[in-house]
Parts: C-alpha cells; sequence; structure tokens
C-alpha cells in the first residue's frame, strides 16, 4: 500500500493535487503537510501535521514512522517573492529539494514528486515555442533555483535510481485557493475582481505573453506523468508542459464576454521584467510523445468553468 506524503499541501497547487491523490489513493493512504497547524481546517478527508520541510529531523521521524513510500514536495518560495528575499528562497528551494532526494535515496522510496517551472528558461531563451532543450540563463533566484533542482532530480535518477519524476509548470490558474507570490498571480487575481465588480490593476503590460495552465489539467498532466511506467519517463530533469499562452489583453477580453463592465488598468512594476525574461509560449512535445499529454481547457472554457464555479466556493 501506498503512504503519499505532501509537503506544502497548503498552497495553490497542494489543496488541488492532495483532494486527488486523495481521491485515488484513499484518504488513509495521504499525510497532507504545511507550516501551520491552521492549514488542518483543508484537509478533513486525509490526515494533516503541521512540518516544516527545514526541521529535517522532524521530516525524517515522520517519514519513517508513517512508512511514507511516495513525496509530492511542493514546498517553495516562488518567484516574485523570491526576488524580494533571494537568500531565503535559495535557502528553501534547494535545501527542502536535497533533503527530499537524499531522504528518498536512503528509504528507497517508490517515487518523488518536485515541481519545476517556466522560471528555468531566461532572456537568452527562444521565446515562442521554446524547445525542451535549449540555453537556460534564468536571472530570478527562484529560476535559478528550480534550474539547479532539475539537474539534481536528474542526477539522482541516474546516480542512485531515485524514481523521481518533474514538470516545468507554466503559470497555473485555480479557483480553489489564493496564489502565493508569483508573477503569473494576476491571472488569478483578476477574476477575483471582476466577479466583485471591481477594477483590475494589472502589474503587467497588456501584451506580455505567457504560459499558463488552468488548475484540472495542471492536476491531470502531475498524475499521468507519476502514473506512467517508469520507462516511459525519459525525461528526469523536467518536462517542459503547456495548454494556452496569453497577455493580460486577452484574458480581461475572455472575462469582458461575461462582465462586459469590466475594467482594467495597466500599472506594471517589478515584476514585468520577470515576465519579460520567461517565454510566451513552451513547446511540449516530449511530454505529448512520452506520455501522452493533452491539455483540455483553454482560455475561454477556463474562464466559463472559473466564473461559474468561483461564486459557489467558499475558502
Ligand atoms: P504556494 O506558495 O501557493 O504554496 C506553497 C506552500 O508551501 C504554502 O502552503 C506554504 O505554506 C508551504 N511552505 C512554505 N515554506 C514551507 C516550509 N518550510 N515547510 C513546509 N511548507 C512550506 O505555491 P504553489 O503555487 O502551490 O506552488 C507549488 C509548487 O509548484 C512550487 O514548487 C512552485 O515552485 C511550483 N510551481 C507553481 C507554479 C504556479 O503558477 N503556482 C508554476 C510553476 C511551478
Ligand atoms: N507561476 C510561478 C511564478 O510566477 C512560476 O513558477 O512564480
Amino acid at each position: 500500500m501506498e503512504k503519499i506524503l505532501v509537503i506544502g499541501a497548503a498552497g495553490q497547487l497542494g489543496s488541488e493535487l492532495t483532494k486527488s491523490l486523495s481521491d485515488m489513493y484513499g484518504g488513509e493512504s495521504v499525510i497532507a503537510t504545511d507550516l501551520n497547524e491552521s492549514a488542518k481546517s483543508k484537509f478533513d478527508y486525509c490526515q494533516f501535521k503541521a512540518l516544516d520541510i527545514m526541521d529535517q529531523d522532524t521530516a525524517r521521524n515522520l517519514i519513517k514512522n508513517e512508512n511514507v513510500t511516495q513525496i509530492y514536495h511542493l514546498a517553495a518560495v516562488l518567484s516574485a517573492v523570491g526576488e524580494k528575499k533571494p537568500l531565503f528562497a535559495w535557502d528553501l528551494n534547494m535545501q527542502s529539494l536535497l533533503f527530499v532526494l537524499e531522504i528518498a535515496r536512503e528509504f528507497k522510496l517508490n517515487k518523488v514528486y518536485w515541481p519545476s517551472s517556466i522560471a528555468v528558461f531566461g532572456p537568452n531563451t527562444p521565446k515562442v515555442n521554446t524547445p525542451q532543450y535549449c540555453v537556460k540563463e534564468p536571472n530570478t533566484v527562484y529560476g535559478i533555483s528550480k534550474q539547479a533542482g532539475e539537474r539534481w532530480c536528474e542526477y539522482y535518477f541516474q546516480k542512485y535510481n531515485v524514481d523521481v519524476r518533474s514538470l516545468r509548470y507554466p503559470g497555473l490558474i485555480g479557483y480553489k485557493s489564493l496564489p502565493g507570490g508569483g508573477t503569473t498571480d494576476y491571472a488569478v487575481d483578476i477574476y477575483h475582481k471582476a466577479l466583485a465588480g471591481e477594477k483590475f490593476d494589472c502589474f503587467l503590460r497588456e501584451d506580455s505573453f505567457l504560459p499558463m495552465m488552468y488548475m484540472p489539467d495542471a492536476i491531470k498532466a502531475t498524475l499521468d506523468l507519476m502514473h506512467a511506467p517508469s520507462e516511459s519517463v525519459k525525461i528526469r530533469s523536467s518536462y517542459n508542459l503547456a495548454s494556452m499562452s496569453f497577455s493580460p489583453k486577452e484574458i480581461y477580453q475572455s472575462i469582458l464576454k461575461h462582465h462586459p463592465d469590466f475594467k482594467i488598468e495597466y500599472h506594471p512594476d517589478f515584476r514585468q521584467s520577470i515576465a519579460d525574461s520567461w517565454p510566451d509560449s513552451v513547446d511540449d512535445s516530449c511530454a505529448q510523445k512520452d506520455w501522452g499529454w493533452q491539455p483540455d481547457f483553454d482560455l475561454d472554457k477556463m474562464t466559463e468553468d472559473i466564473l461559474t464555479n468561483l461564486p459557489n466556493f467558499s475558502f
């Protein structure tokens, strides 16, 4: 029987992925963990334990005592917060991953999942249809930590046979939790403002294209990758993953179809230069070929789904 530990489970991705894992494996097989006890209320369907992943003795004991067989390691400092606290971001993002990889080697865990990001790319990367393999010179601490993390994942797979799997997520858009300090957060916040009948103040330019993905597609991709036969997972650094690419103006126009009075203003801040260093769109043909990746949502379908369901959702 699998015992799955989710680290950073209360965040934007974890809140939805942990539920899907519990639906799939049963709540008794999933242990959600996050920094504060206050997150417990989100997890009435599985076990919850407060855990700071930097407290490695406690984490080690938990993994040992609970006979954990798989880890989904989601805790990280994201791009915008990382630029405010660079050394803290590097410390958390790298130390926690190295701890998880080392534990997986030592305890011979069945599988590890660790997300990477489009932030591994940089200003010298081809911007359109960015290939899986190309120049990567990230200029954010977050991007540097994800790039280094990818190298460590591949290293642990090649040297120690740790079955670690990873996706370079685009900006993730979900309505079931608020985002945690990234450059793509505007594409979540904009729906909340539209539904509240308020003007949206966008921190990126209207023509700033970025790769994006609706959360149900991100969950599907993660579980598809994690359930693919090991021999199909040919890339052990991290897979490019794509579904849609749009600018603030395009998401605004998509919302206007439902809320014709909605207003937007553009006031780019420091996050604009982060967005400018990332691709407009990525080529995910390796994910399509190796484990059959296909997204379900485009921009208009996502907008309709969020505007329909967000008003009935309670945080
Ligand atoms: P988030 O900030 O919403 O959630 C991260 C969670 O980790 C939070 O609940 C936080 O409390 C927890 N955490 C922080 N420090 C911790 C610590 N020391 N110990 C335990 N838990 C801690 O982030 P997210 O959007 O859910 O992202 C999850 C992962 O996916 C991250 O690795 C991120 O880099 C990656 N990712 C996210 C996006 C996106 O658009 N959201 C895109 C690409 C990659
Ligand atoms: N969406 C994330 C961010 O903006 C990218 O990984 O930080």
